[in-house]
């Protein structure tokens, strides 16, 4: 029976900061999203952006991932212009439908993290059993223990949460 499952993409490292310090804590196995080329500089950014407005699906390298039959599939991602990064949406078209059991993080300046969750569920098509939103201050800082601990604690105890109720952390005021 496979464990739990990270899975994440990170263009500056802080979503993959905070995804490697949940596989730790869930003896997760990690499962980081690589695509053919890179989003350096002026150039990555801009295509970043126009890819997350339309809800662009990019082609992603291949991976071995194995999702069905997980206890959870826990999903990260940055937030690039208030939508979920490009890669991830690619991934998660791919994927959902060998998803159990989910939960959901974001990291981002400080906005847009109530619609990027509201955006992974509906994209996933279930409801997570947990989920939480960070600034990129926070998981720079390494402030971010109570919110960990609290999503980690949501994920151990598995309980998907009634529509509309399930608990989203703003991120603290940077
Ligand atoms: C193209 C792009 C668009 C972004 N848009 C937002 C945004 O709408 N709201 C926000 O709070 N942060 C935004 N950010 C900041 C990132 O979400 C934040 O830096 C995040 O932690 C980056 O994660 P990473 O280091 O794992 O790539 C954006 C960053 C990029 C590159």
């Amino acid at each position: 029976m496979p464990g739990p499952l990270v899975v994440f993409y990170s263009r500056t490292g802080h979503t993959r900061r905070i995804a490697y310090e949940i596989a730790a804590a869930l003896d997760a196995e990690i499962g980081e999203i690589h695509e053919p080329g890179n989003r350096r500089g002026p150039l990555g950014y801009v295509r970043s952006s126009i890819e997350a407005l339309l809800g662009v699906a990019p082609r992603l390298s291949p991976n071995r991932l194995d999702l069905r039959n997980r206890p959870v599939v826990v999903i990260g991602t940055p937030i690039w212009f208030w939508n979920i990064a490009s890669p991830v949406r690619s991934f998660l078209l791919g994927h959902r439908t060998r998803m159990g059991r989910v939960a959901f993080f974001c990291t981002c300046g400080g906005s847009g993290e109530r619609k990027v969750l509201r955006d992974l569920r509906s994209v996933c098509g279930r409801a997570p059993v947990a989920t939480m939103a960070l600034t990129e201050r926070q998981c720079a800082a390494g402030a971010h223990d109570e919110e960990l601990a609290h999503f980690l604690a949501r994920v151990q105890q598995g309980t998907v949460q009634p529509d509309g109720a399930y608990p989203t952390h703003r991120p603290k005021p940077t």
